[in-house]
């Protein structure tokens, strides 16, 4: 496996170099207790100690806020620097050169092109910006202006204006950029062989990454088009609307210098930059889509509190709470900032000053709370015949809490409401005994961890399981099969494949190493730690077994599902019984 083009051989042999112990002890003070060394967490702010760092497998963990793995992972975080610069600087501190990286040729031409990119990408924002000074950017520098942007801000966040549809092409030919990767960046579009920009006469705001790059532009039109209020660059090699978060590397900057405890998710740009320039910066914007995993995670790495501040009302828009449940899963706290009169945040502080704002902010609610709220909209839960559909909703969204005691917090505040005991209301949620069918708030089954919140247990658990007792090379781990095919997840994949690499080259698995190999570190270490963990090896192989065999029946069930589709929507004949022959022997085989 190749990562940001250091081979594994290479990266284990700087990591032999380097004891994570030494590298984490310049950062926080650590305490020897048993075989783990500990600390207080540097990625939160607490008292006591929650930092373990494991020497032996060179890697770390944190109890608190479920920070994890490796060394390089501990320096990308810690300095805020992508992998190839966490890297370079343990080699440097370790005191051996970096490879000369020989790479895929496939590769290099990639990258190659993405650095071109990101350079064409960064002279783009530069023109557009500089138009602010031309007579054809007067009637958006005075729009920005006229939204109270200070010139000081309008420099900070690189806007700018792109004055019509050829100038930013022929900009770019001559600074030697081809009209292909222009397209290629998203910066141009085509017809009938004619390049033009399509952000013509509009605001520019570029979108940067959590590094700074510019990967994207969002155009605004200055006056009513018809063509939509906001156009933003297509994806491209660059730009991923899913994983970007408008504002990230602002956030991150401030971070270097400030305490930061919670950000802000807004929706629009423009609310980022007004709030920055209120003196509110650890703020960012969802890319008007709604939330994703990937975004709650860049988040995580941050802190462990997120407001959330949506247009409107969020009764109804689903995908939105949805997001919201998606933060909480990644065990963020949320809590939801409310803005009367549909304005939206921007608007806010030019009406009524930024301290109101803050007004605002410390008035938020927890995300439950906030749901308990939008059950009650519209509904008198005083009157006999809307109570029953309050407390119907009202307690579907207490099933989604993790524990009784915490459901048990907020049943006085719907029994008040009511009028119903808080032992009736106790039972009813107990016995399950009530619809949620009409509750568009919360689908999902209360489930006991925030992790594996939205996960298929009976998938997890026993995968989990078998990958554990592998890496861990536990004795009863006996496989003589090929696990690929039985595992649902991309992380479990990658790990299984990490394993099977070891293996065959006969080189010791290393546990920190298993972070560098998958993206979601998290459910690495769920599989570190398994919830059926037995010291009674014929326990453990007994589980082993039966973990397996449930995998594998999975798998065929799935392939039963597969086939009998396909029969039912076969047309011919002849295949048709084809398919029913292999289904029929797939059928016995389990
Ligand atoms: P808003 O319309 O709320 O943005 O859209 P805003 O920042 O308040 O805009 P101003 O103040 O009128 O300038 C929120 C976000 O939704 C996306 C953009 O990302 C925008 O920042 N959006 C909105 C689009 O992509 N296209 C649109 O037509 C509108
Ligand atoms: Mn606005």
């Amino acid at each position: 496996m190749i990562k940001s083009g250091f081979s594994d051989k290479w990266l284990e042999e700087l990591k032999s170099r380097i004891n994570i112990i030494d590298v984490i002890g310049s950062y926080a003070t650590l305490t020897r207790k048993g075989k783990n060394y500990w600390a207080c967490c540097p990625f939160h702010t607490e008292k006591t100690p929650s930092f373990a760092i494991n020497e032996m497998e060179q890697y770390y963990h944190c109890f608190g806020c479920h920070a994890g793995g490796d060394v390089i992972r501990f320096v990308m975080e810690i300095e805020s620097v992508s992998f190839y610069e966490a890297v370079k600087m343990l080699a440097e501190r370790a005191g051996i050169p970096l490879p000369e990286i020989k790479e895929d040729e496939n590769i290099i031409a990639h990258k190659k092109k993405v650095a071109k990119m990101t350079e064409l990408m960064r002279d783009t924002a530069k023109h557009y910006h500089s138009n602010l000074r031309l007579p054809d950017g007067q009637k958006a520098l005075q729009y920005l202006r006229g939204r109270g942007f200070k010139d000081s801000t309008i420099v900070k966040f690189g806007l700018g204006v792109s004055t019509g549809f050829t100038e930013v092409v022929d900009h770019l030919k001559s600074l030697g950029y081809s009209e292909q990767l222009m397209l290629e960046a998203g910066v141009v579009n085509v017809s009938k062989d004619r390049y033009f920009d399509h952000l013509s006469n509009r605001v520019i705001t570029p979108i940067f990454n959590q590094y700074g790059e510019v990967v994207a532009f969002g155009g605004r039109e200055l006056e009513k088009s018809g063509y939509g209020k906001y156009q933003n660059t297509i994806n491209t090699p660059l730009f991923d609307k899913s994983k970007t978060l408008y504002g990230l590397n602002f956030v991150r900057n401030y971070k270097k210098n400030n305490p930061l405890d919670s950000i802000i998710v807004v929706e629009g740009y423009m609310d980022v930059i007004s709030l920055a320039q209120a003196g509110i910066e650890n703020v960012v914007a969802s890319m008007g889509t709604s939330f994703t995993q990937y975004q709650a995670r860049l988040l995580k790495k941050l802190v462990s509190k997120v407001y959330t501040c949506f247009d409107g009302d969020l009764a109804g828009q689903e995908a939105t709470l949805r997001g919201l449940d998606i933060l909480r899963s990644e065990n963020i706290d949320v809590l939801v900032i409310s803005i009367p009169d549909d304005m939206d945040p921007d608007e806010y502080i030019k009406a009524h000053g930024v301290d109101a704002f803050k007004g605002l902010i410390s008035s938020a609610l927890p995300l439950i709370e906030y749901k308990l709220y939008l059950a009650e909209l519209g509904l008198d839960p005083t009157n006999p015949t809307s109570r029953s559909k309050y407390v119907e909703k009202a307690l579907s969204v207490l099933k989604e809490l993790p524990t009784e005691a915490e459901r048990e917090v907020y049943l006085p505040i719907i029994s008040e409401k009511s009028g119903i005991t808080f032992g009736g209301l106790k039972n009813t949620l107990e016995s399950g005994r009530f619809t949620d069918s009409a509750s568009t708030l919360t689908r999902e089954e209360p489930k006991k961890n925030n992790v594996d919140k939205d996960k298929d247990m009976s998938y997890y658990t026993p995968a989990r399981f078998v990958l554990y007792s592998l890496i861990r090379e536990m004795s009863y781990a006996d496989l003589n099969e090929d696990l690929l095919p039985y595992l649902e997840d991309d992380t479990h994949r990658d790990l299984y494949r990490y394993y099977v690499e070891c293996k065959q080259n006969g080189v010791k698995l290393i546990t920190g190493n298993m972070f560098t190999a998958v993206e979601d570190e998290k459910e690495a270490e769920a599989i570190l730690s398994p919830s059926c963990n037995s010291e009674d090896n014929s326990i453990s192989s007994k589980y082993f077994v039966e973990s397996l065999a449930s995998l594998k029946r999975r798998y065929v069930d799935k392939m039963v599902a597969d086939l009998n589709e396909r029969i039912r929507v076969e047309p011919d004949k002849a295949k048709r019984s084809e398919l029913l022959s292999i289904l029929n022997e797939l059928i016995l085989k389990r």
